[in-house]
C-alpha cells in the first residue's frame, strides 16, 4: 500500500479534482485504489455518491463518540466507512461537515488515520487522501498517514501564495512524526495557455513551486469538461473520454505511476 496526500492549504487549486481523477485513473489501470475524503466540505464525496448511500463517514472513524456513561467509546474502524465508488476497483471513504469537529479533538487522534490505514488498508495498492484547504489537524493526520504528497497549484500569482507555509508544515511533519514522508511533485492546474506561461514565467512558477516538489511535466488546462464531470458522478476521464482534458489526466497519471515506479497495466477498454 502506498498512500498519497493531495494537499495545498490554498483553496480552489484543484486538490479534489486531482485526487478524484488520479484515483479513478489508477483504479482503471488495474490498481486496487482507495480514495479518502479528508475535507469537511465533502466535495470529493459528493462527486462520487449521493449522501443517502452512506451512513458512516471519516468523522465516525477519527472522532470518539460522546459517551453518556462516562466509559470511553471507540470510533468505528475504517472498514465500516468504506464504500464502493462507481468506478470498478475504486473504493471511497466519504466525509461531510461533521469532520470539521476533528480540529477540536485531542492531538493523539491525529495518529488514528495512519493506524487505521495500516490495519485496514492492506488490500489496496494505492490510497489517495483529499486534504482540506487549511493547515490544521486534518492535514497533519493525512500527512502523518502518507508516504508521498502531491501539491496541485493554480498557475497564477494568487494560486502560488502560501507554498512556503505548506513546505514548512510538511517539513514539521517529517521532522516530528513521519520521517519517511516525501514530496512526489507539484501539478500546475487551471493552466491557461493563451494567458500564461511564457518560458520565463514558467520558470518563475517552477521556482515558487519548487518549494513543494519537482513540477510534473503535464500541466492541466482549464477545461469546462473537468468542472462538469462531478455533477455526473464520473471522473472526467470517463465523462469526456476523448477530450484533451482526459489525455492530460492520463498523462499525469503515467507520470505519477512512473515516479512511484509502479507497474502500468494497460486496460485497453478505457481509452
Ligand atoms: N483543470 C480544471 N479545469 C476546469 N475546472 C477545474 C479544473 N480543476 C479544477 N476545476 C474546478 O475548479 C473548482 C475548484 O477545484 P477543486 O474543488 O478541485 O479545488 P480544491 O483545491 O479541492 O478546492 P478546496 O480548497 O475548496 O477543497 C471546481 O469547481 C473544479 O471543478
Ligand atoms: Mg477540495
Amino acid at each position: 500500500m502506498i498512500t498519497i496526500a493531495i494537499a495545498n492549504q490554498k483553496g480552489g487549486v484543484g486538490k479534489t479534482t486531482v485526487c478524484r481523477e488520479l484515483s479513478a485513473c489508477c483504479a482503471l489501470r488495474g490498481h486496487q485504489t482507495l480514495t479518502i475524503d479528508a475535507d469537511p466540505q465533502g466535495n470529493l464525496t459528493s462527486s462520487w455518491v449521493d449522501s443517502d448511500v452512506y451512513e458512516a463517514t471519516l468523522s465516525h472513524v477519527l472522532i470518539e463518540p460522546e459517551s453518556t456513561t462516562g466509559v470511553k467509546v471507540e470510533p468505528l474502524p475504517l472498514d465500516d466507512a468504506i464504500l464502493e465508488s462507481p468506478v470498478e476497483g475504486l473504493d471511497l471513504v466519504p466525509a461531510d461537515i461533521r469532520l470539521a469537529r476533528f480540529e477540536m479533538q485531542p492531538d493523539y487522534l491525529t495518529h488514528r488515520l495512519r493506524n487505521q490505514l495500516q490495519e485496514h488498508g492492506k488490500g489496496y495498492d494505492l490510497v489517495f487522501i483529499d486534504c482540506p484547504p487549511q493547515l490544521g489537524k486534518l492535514l497533519t493526520a493525512a500527512l502523518y498517514a502518507s508516504d508521498f504528497v502531491i501539491v496541485p497549484c493554480a498557475s497564477d500569482a494568487m494560486g502560488l501564495q502560501g507554498l512556503s507555509d505548506l513546505a514548512f508544515t510538511i517539513e514539521q511533519v517529517r521532522k516530528n512524526v513521519n520521517s519517511s514522508l516525501q514530496m512526489l511533485g507539484a501539478v500546475i492546474n487551471l493552466y491557461k495557455p493563451q494567458r500564461n506561461l511564457s518560458a520565463e514565467s514558467r520558470s518563475a512558477v517552477e521556482a515558487a513551486i519548487g518549494l513543494v516538489g519537482h513540477v510534473f511535466d503535464t500541466n492541466l488546462h482549464d477545461y469546462s469538461k473537468v468542472a462538469e464531470a462531478p455533477s455526473q458522478k464520473l471522473p472526467a476521464v470517463l465523462y469526456a473520454k476523448s477530450h484533451r482534458a482526459s489525455d492530460q489526466l492520463w498523462s499525469l497519471t503515467e507520470e505519477v505511476l512512473d515516479r512511484l515506479q509502479m507497474s502500468r497495466q494497460k486496460i485497453s477498454a478505457v481509452k
